[in-house]
């Protein structure tokens, strides 16, 4: 092959600078497009656990305090009523203390106050002991090591990535046996695994693995999810 004139090599090394250039300049542009991406997902988030915040709120201080007033009314109306109307009138006030029940649980899973007052493991031990009164499948929560210094924000990761983990097996996996360990040996790792249905591929347009996911990346962690069919899953995030 002939030797390619002074010109024409001068030419090509011009032309490769300015590639290596454009490429410098997209791999640039695609950082900063990652990073408006995470900033506006962990801005949804956060407007998330604030509206939350602000519906607790309102559930707890003003549906509640009506249900109570119902409550003493029908308290009231009971030591007055007639014998006949005394058994349907104990039975709405049943009804009106299992609303009131039904309420406060969930304004507490829409805001963890829990995390608040008592600290990440004694929530995560209660949310793994409602589960399984809730859903008769047996689950049990295993910490390991001793708990690290964690922000409020990984706390609350760790906390919510749990609800949808054990929601979804809930909801998807006809499980037996749930495991929930939270360890703080080396990393901290959250691994939730069940013996259940498992699945091959997921709905691409469902919002709770993508949550988890957002939910990870704001605690300046990652996610990651095994599962097969009839193989049960395993969700684990790592801090
Ligand atoms: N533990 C599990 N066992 C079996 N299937 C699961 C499990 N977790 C997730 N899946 C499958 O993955 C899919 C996606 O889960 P994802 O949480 O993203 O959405 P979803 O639970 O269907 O809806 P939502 O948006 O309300 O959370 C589920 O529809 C289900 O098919
Ligand atoms: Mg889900």
């Amino acid at each position: 092959m002939r030797n390619p004139s002074p010109l024409a090599r001068l030419l090509l090394r011009r032309q490769i600078a300015e590639l290596a250039q454009e490429h410098t300049s997209i791999e640039q542009m695609r950082t900063r497009m990652a990073a408006e991406r995470r900033a506006a997902g962990a801005a949804a988030i956060r407007a998330q656990e604030q509206e939350r915040q602000r519906l607790a709120q309102d559930l707890h201080d003003e549906v509640n305090q009506a249900l109570t007033a119902i409550l003493l009314r029908l308290e009231a109306t009971i030591q007055e009523a007639p014998p006949a109307l005394q058994d349907e009138l104990r039975d709405t006030k049943r009804l009106a203390g299992q609303a009131m029940e039904e309420l406060l649980r969930l304004s507490r899973r829409l805001r963890p106050a829990v995390l608040d007052d008592h600290g990440l493991m004694p929530a995560l031990h209660t949310q793994v002991r409602d589960f399984t009164e809730q859903t008769g499948i047996r689950a049990t929560f295993h910490p390991q090591g001793s708990p690290t210094r964690l922000s409020p924000e990984q706390q609350l990761a760790i906390y919510r990535v749990t609800q949808e983990g054990l929601s979804n097996i809930a909801q998807h996996a006809s499980a037996q046996r749930v495991r929930v360990e939270l360890s703080f040996v080396g990393k901290t790792v959250l691994r939730i695994s069940d013996d259940g249905s498992g699945f091959a591929r997921r709905k691409s347009d469902r919002l709770g693995i993508e949550g988890m996911r957002e939910r990870a990346l704001l605690a300046g962690g990652h996610l990651s999810i095994w599962s097969e069919e009839g193989a049960g899953t395993r969700v684990e995030l790592t801090i």
